[in-house]
């Protein structure tokens, strides 16, 4: 069965020392869980946040889609394999938005981080306008299957989704727990038709996008959303705390 993941995702915050004090509070706030938790943190306290052990699993929030060569200040997958990296973001609206990445790269990457054995959680999301004009599910949908392109059957299991809404990140505004859901069951029914319905249940679908203390409960609640994707308030340990307790209230524990 899926698995239930909470995550936090630093962006470009914390320094490595801030980064090391957040650990540690966060280590001694979170309530004790059947659930994953995950912290992806900048490249440069990705050492410190393996080296912090339970109940961290550890990602980074980007990838080189090759091995090694002449990538000037690109981070691989070997890299971050050797310290104990486990999972990666692919695809995040910020890196979309600011930095060219494609649902080609997306793609790229997707597969590279499957190769080197690591878990990818590709980010898909509409902006306000396609959610306005009601072209959001064809828009997630071709996002879906791009960034899934080339990825088997076999491999499909291992991957994150998270659906986070751009409208959404960082500005306050959730998605409601009915639209977060509606989005998150369609995604789930593509998946269906990409591979089976089988393999369509054994994938996270995560939301992302301003979740909080005071929203996770009642998005959480949802029968496709498989936990979150959270910035903001990952980065206050008694928001994130609290976060993973709405988990333990809500869903199941699940192995
Ligand atoms: P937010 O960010 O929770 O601050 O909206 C979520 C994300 O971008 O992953």
């Amino acid at each position: 069965m899926r698995r239930i993941i909470l995550a936090g995702n630093w962006k470009m915050n914390q320094t490595p020392s801030q980064a090391q004090v957040l650990l540690e509070e966060l280590k001694n706030s979170l309530p004790a869980t059947k659930h994953t938790v995950a912290v992806f943190p900048p490249y440069l306290a990705l050492t410190q946040a393996v080296a912090a052990g339970e109940p961290f699993l550890v990602g980074a929030q980007n990838c080189h889609f090759e091995d090694k060569g002449a990538f000037t200040g690109e981070i691989s997958l070997p890299m971050l394999s050797e310290i104990g990296v486990k999972a990666v973001i692919v695809g995040h609206s910020e890196r979309r938005q600011y930095f060219g990445e494609t649902d080609e790269t997306v793609n790229k990457k997707t597969l590279a981080v499957l190769r080197a054995g690591l878990i990818p959680v590709i980010c898909i999301g509409e902006t306000l306008p396609q959610r306005e004009s009601g072209a959001y599910a064809e828009v997630l949908k071709g996002q879906l299957c791009a960034a899934l392109s080339g990825v088997s059957a076999q491999q499909v299991p291992y991957v994150v989704i998270a659906y986070e809404p751009v409208w959404a990140i960082g500005t306050g505004v959730t998605a409601s727990a009915q639209q977060a859901e509606e989005v998150c069951a369609m995604l789930r029914e593509q998946l269906g038709l990409l591979y089976d319905a089988d393999r369509a249940l054994q994938v996270s679908i995560l939301y992302g996008g301003s979740m909080n203390a005071g929203n996770a409960a009642s998005l959480l609640e949802m029968e496709n959303i498989d936990g979150g994707l959270i910035g903001g308030a990952s980065l206050k340990p008694a928001e994130f705390a609290a976060i993973v307790q709405a988990a333990n209230d809500v869903k199941e524990a699940r192995v």
